[in-house]
């Protein structure tokens, strides 16, 4: 069993991360665990027409974002399993990132993942706004030096999405390959898949 924590916090994209509750939800070797900020529910208002449920409701445990005490905020619960647990943070706002180059994390989405960062265990922050200030530019190499996966939300084509479903699922199996989660969910192979002339 391999714990996984999802932490959403209030960027656009909650289809994203609804639709990777969804895939890890399906795996039955991971025990996903998920927070969602109160930013991320005013996006789900804005996105999904929906609550936190939507997404709390897919995963084996769930946590108040302004629970502090709960056990992702200490070091001892990542480590409680045969492999150490990873954080997902899918999306992250500006906000969290800058709490989270900061150091001053306000709540649990953003506890956590600082927690993961003092563990030097896996942190992957899927982060979306654009265009790019030099604050946030600063903050992202900033994390990126304490440890964690910055992988900006942007998506590839040249796996020949259908769909948005496929855009999604194929960005969920980048996100999986980082914390090397197995997946059958595309990978690009080079000229097998390239466009015959
Ligand atoms: C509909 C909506 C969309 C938003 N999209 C983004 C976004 O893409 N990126 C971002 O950094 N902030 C975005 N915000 C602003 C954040 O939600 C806001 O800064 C919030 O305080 C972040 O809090 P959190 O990081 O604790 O969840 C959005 C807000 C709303 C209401």
């Amino acid at each position: 069993m391999r714990d996984i924590l999802v932490g959403v916090s209030g960027a656009s994209g909650m289809p994203l991360a609804l639709c990777l509750l969804r895939l890890l939800a399906a795996m039955p070797d991971v025990r996903t665990h998920c927070i969602v900020s109160s930013g991320a529910a005013a996006v789900l208002r804005a996105e999904c027409d929906a609550g936190p449920e939507l997404l709390t409701t897919l995963a084996d445990a769930c946590y108040a974002a302004d629970d502090l005490g709960a056990g992702p905020a200490g070091g001892s619960w990542w480590r409680r399993g045969d492999t150490p647990a990873a954080m997902l943070l899918v999306p992250c706002s500006m906000g969290t990132l800058g709490a989270l180059a900061s150091g001053a994390t306000r709540n649990l989405v953003q506890r956590a993942a600082d927690v993961a960062l003092k563990e030097s265990l896996p942190l992957v922050l899927v982060t979306r706004e654009s265009p790019l200030s030099a604050v946030h530019l600063r903050n992202m190499l900033t994390l990126r030096e304490a440890g964690a996966v910055i992988m900006p939300f942007s998506p590839g084509f040249y796996l020949r999405p259908q769909s948005l479903d496929d855009l999604l699922a194929q960005t969920c199996g980048r996100i999986f390959d980082q914390i090397g989660l197995p997946h059958n969910l595309g990978r690009w192979t080079g000229s097998e898949t390239a466009r015959p002339r």
